[in-house]
């Protein structure tokens, strides 16, 4: 901001080093006191030309403020810089040890997860696609886990998505697919929706396998929406997430809530189909599940399947970040290595 004072030279800028370098007795002196600063240049607005009466003012105005705050800082004490003299109660360490042996995360701020770095990444991707973006839940329902989904009480299909229960019958939910129904039932045509959330799987660990996750679903519906779309829209956005150009191939795969269903494949980002470690030599990577939502699924969400038609897909974060990495081992991302994190 350039400060347009007539009668000074100064910028703000240099009001303001002024202003940062005095104290709460100096300021009010030279700027808040009788022959102060301020005071001389309230006293020349009523001097300026007609046309230029507002602007200074306003200027004049903005300076007042930014001083009085800055004296409220100052007195609150919150500017105050750490004087050595000071001791710090909580701190893990004396005030004599050397810079090297402090705890490390006292020295450097750290950063973001690279979970959460890449979700929201891939948020902002959906978003300028024109979704709307909607948190799942990290407790839920039979209702909402299995029946709305097409899974009647006693389908041998629920056994593949085997999680964790609480005596009172509640659900940790397995996948974000939790979510479609209340989607269809919240939202009005055209629904188009991301929900990234929390999973649990009831299953043992190893390098690709974790019992906590990510997820993400993508819900769209609208009339004459056909698998073509759902091809276009999963490829515009994993170009987009990986940043080149993708071959597409689909795998046929069953999920009850979902007729037909498929499996995305997408050619290696990082090798161009030769064959490298990231797509285990095949050229190819499955990346998600999805299908057209499947009719009985749509009708409890509340819409006429004979009217309009949608897609539905849910993807692992986890694994799409390892796999932009290279990380070899999922559990990696919810280990706290300092080693693994500091990377990021
Ligand atoms: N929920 C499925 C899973 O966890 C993925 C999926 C979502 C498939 C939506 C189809 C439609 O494997």
């Amino acid at each position: 901001m350039k400060f347009s004072y007539k009668e000074t030279t100064k910028t703000f800028e240099e009001f303001n080093q002024d202003i940062n370098s005095l104290s709460v007795a100096e300021l009010k002196k030279k700027y808040l006191s009788k022959k102060g600063n301020l005071k001389d240049l309230l006293k020349k607005i009523g001097k300026q030309k007609n046309e230029e009466k507002a602007q200074f003012g306003k200027e004049v105005n903005i300076l007042k403020n930014f001083i009085q705050e800055k004296i409220n800082i100052l007195n609150s004490g919150l500017n105050t810089k750490f004087s050595t003299n000071q001791i710090d109660v909580t701190a893990p360490f004396e005030k004599n040890t050397p810079e090297d042996d402090k705890p490390r995360l006292l020295n450097n701020l750290g950063s973001t997860h690279p979970l959460t770095q890449e979700l929201e990444n891939i948020l902002k991707i959906f978003q300028k696609m024109g979704f709307e973006i909607e948190e799942s839940r990290q407790i839920d329902d039979d209702y909402n886990m299995f029946q709305s989904l097409n899974f009647p009480i006693g389908h041998p299909a629920r056994d593949n998505w085997d999680t964790f229960w609480t005596k009172e019958k509640f659900v940790l939910p397995a996948h974000t697919s939790t979510m479609q129904n209340r989607i269809l039932k919240k939202y009005e045509i055209p629904i188009r929706v991301v929900i990234p959330g929390r999973c649990f799987r009831n299953e043992a660990t190893d390098a690709s396998h974790e019992h906590t996750f990510y997820q993400i679903e993508g819900v769209y519906v609208d009339k004459d929406i056909s698998m073509s779309h759902m091809f276009a829209t999963i490829k515009a956005y994993l170009e987009a997430f990986f940043e080149t150009k993708l071959d597409i191939k689909i795998q046929p795969s069953y999920f009850p809530f979902t007729e037909p269903d498929a499996e995305f494949v997408i050619s290696c980002p990082f090798c161009e189909k030769k064959g490298c470690s990231i797509c285990k030599y095949t050229g190819w990577i499955e990346i998600m599940g999805c299908g057209m939502i499947h009719p009985h699924v749509l009708k409890e969400g509340g819409i006429d399947p004979k009217k309009y038609s949608g897609f539905a897909w849910g993807f692992g974060l986890d694994r799409l970040v390892m796999i932009k990495n290279g990380i070899d081992d999922i559990r990696k991302l919810h280990s706290g290595e300092l080693e693994f994190l500091d990377q990021f």
